[in-house]
């Protein structure tokens, strides 16, 4: 039984009972009567604080209902005999409708606290979340200031080493001029040689790697990069048991782009691909072209991602991968906006990810920098 059903049952009893207490006891004993009479203000006390002031006074009513008769009847009605009775009755309404009213306020002014409390434990919990997130960004800051520190100092290190290298490899030319080939001298002067030159080419490779590189836009396949890609991914889906293929890229479209940027880009979410999709699955690529822009999707049938982590995964340094970096979907959303273009991922959890490149078909000018 619902509790307010339980609550209507309940004060209905109590009248019916008290009332026929009334009906019943001889009128002899009139100082029964006197505390029946006030047995009333139970039921409706409890109406009113259960039900407000609709309920008081409801209740109050069908006591004067349940009342009026016995006075009527049995006391005889005189007005002047009975005034105190009638009085009771006035007093019965009075007391249900005040009370009823107080308690309804009080009841409202509860509520309006309770909503307040709820209002307030949700500010509280988006603040926490905005602090969470304020903590975690300052920590990627850290770490990408140390990163750059490092960066810079290992560019100054291979700075310094690149001038002593030139005096060596200088010096052991001299020294060669004295030795014929043949003699072992000689040939220890020319692995010398060798190996400095080697050592110059790794810290010559680091410091291009290291300035920032103007970009090379020419023309380019998408055709012909995506094959490469294919190409050079279809060991490792082998590997895997991945279906890897490029689907209907039927007219090939020219782009003006930086290949071997665009190249590291696919190549950093084809990965990501293989790595989301389990043997069996498949990893496939279209494009699609209409109009000023180009659609180039990469769809795997892998493990998908959630909502939570895909809000964070162009954030620099966001992995979930054990031996994970987290900077390839940062690096690649970076070249794709560098062409001008947009990087959107759809993703359904326990079926696949798709991710968009679209890139802009027309041209721009030369020495851009994506
Ligand atoms: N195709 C995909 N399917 C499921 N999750 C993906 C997919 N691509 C990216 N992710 C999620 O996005 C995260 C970030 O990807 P990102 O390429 O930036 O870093 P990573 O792959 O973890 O590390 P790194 O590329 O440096 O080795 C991944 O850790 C993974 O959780
Ligand atoms: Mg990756």
């Amino acid at each position: 039984m619902k509790p307010n059903i339980f609550r209507i049952v309940l004060l209905g009893v109590s009248i019916l009972g008290i009332s026929l207490l009334h009906y019943l006891t001889p009128l002899h004993l009139h100082y029964l009567h006197d505390i029946f009479q006030r047995f009333y203000y139970l039921p409706i006390v409890l109406a009113a604080l259960w039900f407000g002031f609709r309920g008081g006074l409801a209740c109050s009513l069908l006591v004067s209902i349940a009342y009026a008769p016995h006075i009527l009847f049995q006391w005889g009605g005189n007005l002047t005999m009975e005034m105190e009775k009638y009085l009771e009755i006035v007093m019965y309404n009075v007391f249900g409708s005040v009370t009823g009213l107080l308690a309804q306020r009080e009841q409202e002014r509860s509520q309006e606290l309770q909503r307040t409390a709820q209002g307030l434990e949700d500010s509280l919990h988006k603040l926490q979340l905005q602090s969470d997130r304020i903590i975690a960004i300052e920590e990627q800051l850290r770490r990408s200031e140390k990163l750059s520190t490092l960066g810079e100092m290992a560019a100054v290190l291979a700075h310094e080493i690149r001038n002593p290298l030139g005096s060596i490899r200088g010096t052991a030319e001299i020294l060669r001029d004295d030795y014929q080939p043949g003699d072992p001298k000689y040939e220890f002067i020319e692995i010398q040689i060798k190996e400095t030159e080697r050592l110059n080419h790794v810290v010559e490779d680091f410091l291009r790697m290291a300035r920032p590189q103007a970009a090379k836009m020419q023309r380019c396949s998408l055709r012909e990069e995506l094959e490469t890609i294919v190409t050079l991914n279809a060991n490792d889906a082998d590997k895997r048991g991945i279906r890897l293929a490029l689907d209907g890229l039927r007219d090939d479209i020219q782009l003006l782009a930086d290949g071997e940027k665009l190249r590291q880009a696919f190549l950093n979410i084809v990965i990501n691909a293989l790595q989301a999709t389990p043997s069996g699955g498949s990893v496939t690529i279209t494009s699609e072209h209409s109009g000023e822009n180009c659609d180039i999707r990469f769809r795997d049938t892998g493990s998908g991602i959630s909502n939570d982590t895909r809000e964070r995964i162009f954030e620099p340094f966001f992995t979930t991968k054990p031996d994970g970096t987290g900077l390839g979907l940062s690096v690649t959303k970076k070249i794709i906006e560098a062409h001008g273009g947009s990087l959107i991922v759809e993703s359904e959890m326990g079926r696949g990810t798709t991710v968009v490149v679209c890139l802009p078909l027309q041209e721009k000018p030369e020495g851009g920098t994506p």
